[in-house]
């Protein structure tokens, strides 16, 4: 099958490069040249495990190619995934231009019948939008005035397709996420254009992957509700975390007990300062000005958001409340990232977290395996250091942002002879508090009171 993904960002580059290793054809556009300068070098623009070798592969196979001549793609493909940014404006609904601006081009392009299919994350509503938006462009393309003007135009209106096709990878385990999904969502309303969509995933028939077949709003919907509860179950065992602090539970066994009730299930009861990354925040605010439009108040989803931007600015206080007086102290802080295994930087809560302490006057030394580069472009006054125990060097506290696996491991010994003051400020409950005190540690952690 020829398939064209516009976008080779996270979503699309991974979709695209999986796509071509189903063994499928792939043109992966982007209108930014810079990056398709790089891919075509082989020099892959995001962090993700595993993505240089399944794209290295699949070029070499000429199963997959990037360029920035959209109409080329179009032309010579049948199937063409949308999978372009849409992120949060001023006032907390989606941007929709880039996937406007691709429909209207993928309009102008279309020879003849076409699947054209949304990845990217958009309101519901969107398909139906894009489906008019394109067949505006074709009636223009068609009409006497146009042709006369373009004697060599087709006067037959080409057909197409519209089908919602929403993607549920993770950073950070993309691969994995796209080959081995828990599920394939897919909103359509023509018969023909869900055997296509069939097909391209057959691979995924071997691991019986269960598909969702539905209507187009329902498929929007899907991952915008899924992204809120998941948000909604951080935001709530954060609150529990506060609860577990003032009552001398401990946050850890409360989560291992929730979560082996299989109705609730242990994935995102992790306590953290806070869900951040590219999908949640923007997600859950679209949800909730989705559901405005149409005289809604989503107040479970509202509350999530509003518990999530206090988590971030209640670690500001906790840090400032075990460190003193901040102004002229200097915080080593390892992992900038919004989780491990990715240099994505979006929303990461380590962003409110820097800013705040920095206003309270304190100096940030930091240092991620991944996000230097990213982190680099958002916060200002820091200083970058090369490893771990760099950013500790002379520290009154070492502060634990984003646990990735080297974090996991320290030497201990070190830490504690490198720090001014042996504070250990562990947002990520990483390290066990009871050793951690034997050591000699001011040993902070979440929602563990020993
Ligand atoms: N990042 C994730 O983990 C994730 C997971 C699931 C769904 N999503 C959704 O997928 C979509 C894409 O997210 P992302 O993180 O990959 O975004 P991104 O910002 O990493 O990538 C978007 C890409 O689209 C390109 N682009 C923008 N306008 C274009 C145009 N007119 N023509 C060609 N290319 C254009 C940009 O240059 C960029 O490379 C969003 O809607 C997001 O919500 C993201």
């Amino acid at each position: 099958m020829n398939i064209c993904v516009i976008g080779t960002g996270y979503v699309g580059l991974v979709s695209g490069t999986c796509f071509a290793d189903f063994g499928h054809t792939v043109i992966c556009v982007d209108n930014n040249q810079e990056k398709i300068d790089r891919l075509n070098k082989g020099d892959v623009p995001i962090y993700e495990i595993g993505l240089d070798d399944l794209i290295r592969r699949n070029t070499k196979e000429k199963r997959l190619v990037f360029t920035t001549d959209l109409k080329k793609a179009v032309e010579g493909s049948l199937v063409i995934f949308i999978a372009v940014g849409t992120p949060a404006q001023e006032d907390g609904t989606a941007n929709l231009d880039s996937v406007f601006a691709v429909a209207r081009e993928i309009a102008g392009f279309i020879n003849e019948y076409k699947v054209i299919v949304t990845k990217s994350t958009v309101p519901v509503g969107t398909g139906a939008k894009i489906k008019q938006c394109i067949d505006e462009v074709l009636e223009r393309k068609v009409s006497p005035e146009y042709l006369n003007k373009n004697p060599e135009a087709n006067s037959v209106k080409p057909k197409f397709a519209v089908i919602s096709n929403p993607e549920f990878l993770r950073e950070g385990s993309a691969i994995e996420d796209f080959m081995r999904p828990n599920r394939v969502v897919i909103g359509a309303e023509s018969e023909s254009a869900i055997a296509i969509m069939k097909d391209i995933y057959r691979p995924l028939y071997l691991f019986e992957t269960p598909m969702i077949i539905t209507s187009i709003e329902t498929a929007e919907l899907i991952k915008y509700a899924s992204n809120a509860f998941l948000a909604a179950k951080i935001s709530f065992i954060n609150e529990m975390g506060h609860l577990c602090e003032r009552l001398g539970a401990n946050i850890d066994d409360l989560a291992k007990g929730m979560g082996l009730d299989k109705r609730i299930g242990s994935k995102f009861l992790h306590v953290s300062p806070g869900y951040g990354g590219s999908c949640f925040p923007k997600d859950t605010s679209a949800l909730v000005h989705i559901a405005k439009a149409v005289d809604y108040d989503l107040k479970i989803v509202s509350t999530t958001i509003a518990v999530n931007d206090m988590q971030k600015e209640m670690m500001v206080a906790k840090v400032a409340n075990v460190v003193g007086e901040l102004k002229g102290k200097t915080i080593g802080i390892l992992g900038l990232a919004f989780k491990p295994n990715t240099d994505d930087m979006r929303e990461s809560a380590s962003i409110t977290i820097i800013n705040g302490l920095q206003k309270k006057g304190a100096k940030i030394r930091a240092f991620d395996p991944a996000a230097m580069n990213e982190a680099k472009k958002i916060l200002k006054n820091v200083i970058y250091c090369e490893n771990a125990y760099d950013t500790i060097k002379d520290a009154d506290a070492l502060l634990l942002l984003t646990e990735w696996n080297e974090f996991r491991q320290l030497d201990l010994l070190k830490v504690k002879e490198l720090l001014k003051q042996p504070l250990f400020i562990d947002l990520r409950n990483v390290y066990l508090p009871e050793k951690m005190k034997r050591m000699g540690f001011i040993y902070v952690s979440l929602g563990r009171s020993t």
